[in-house]
């Protein structure tokens, strides 16, 4: 098959994106229906996911599949900590705990981390290509709706600050995925591994919702 990579994996999972956008979490997060706290809570789940796919990457580096991804520039677990620190305070980790579905979608990170590099790649590709894209929307929202400072504590986790040109980034991100190292079968189970990476991240919504309901 001539298509490349970075495309098949974008179109096999473009349903689900536009799921994930469309999920009633995210619908009354970016309609700033929400309370700082559901924002804050869906941060914590987000650095049980970070955490896993980064304590992995020291390990990765020298790996021929996953180690072209692992870069300095994209890890969040640092500017996470930071948002949480400035949502929660200085006790942020006090208390802090992952949702049923967070806690599955951390561990199958963790697994793929461990005994599957191109599975581990499909986890990467769904969380750091959407945080540099659909995420700075998230950004934005958040900084309007809860009055942070505009790329600042509180949304850190969304600023790539040594990523100056997201757009070629997304570029060069693109290509290392065209070059993985893998036959057209392997390339099928990447893909619908990151299928499974969306529907991680659904249920983790679907989660949130519950915790969250709106009263109106
Ligand atoms: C309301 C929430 C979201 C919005 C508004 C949003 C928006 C976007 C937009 C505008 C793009 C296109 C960027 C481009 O063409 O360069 C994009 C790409 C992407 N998003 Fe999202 N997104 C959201 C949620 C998510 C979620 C929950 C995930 C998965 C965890 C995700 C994963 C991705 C991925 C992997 C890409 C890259 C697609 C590719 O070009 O290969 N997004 N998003």
């Amino acid at each position: 098959m001539d298509t490349p990579f970075s495309t098949q994996i974008r179109v096999a999972s473009h349903e689900q994106h536009t799921e994930a956008e469309t999920s009633p979490f995210m619908g009354h997060l970016l309609g700033g229906r929400l309370g700082v706290e559901a924002y804050a809570r869906y941060t914590e789940q987000l650095w049980f996911v970070y955490r896993a796919l980064e304590d992995a990457a020291g390990s990765l580096a020298g790996d021929p599949v996953a180690g072209p991804f692992v870069r300095p520039e994209l890890m969040r677990t640092a500017a996470l900590e930071r948002d949480l620190a400035h949502l929660r305070g200085p006790g942020w980790r006090d208390g802090l705990t992952a949702l049923p579905a967070t806690a599955a979608y951390a561990a199958r990170v963790a697994e793929c981390a461990a005994t599957w590099t191109g599975g581990y790649v499909a986890h990467h590709y769904t969380r750091y290509l959407g945080d540099l894209s659909g995420g700075q929307i998230i950004r934005d929202r958040a900084e309007k709706t809860w009055g942070f400072d505009r790329k600042g504590d509180g949304v850190r986790f969304y600023v790539f600050e040594e990523i100056a040109n997201p757009a070629a980034f997304k570029r060069l991100y693109r290509e290392l995925l065209d070059a993985v190292e893998a036959d057209e079968l392997e390339r099928r189970r990447i893909v619908d591994e990151c299928k499974r990476a969306f529907d991680f991240n659904g249920a983790v919504f679907r989660e949130l919702d519950a915790e969250f309901p709106l009263s109106a």
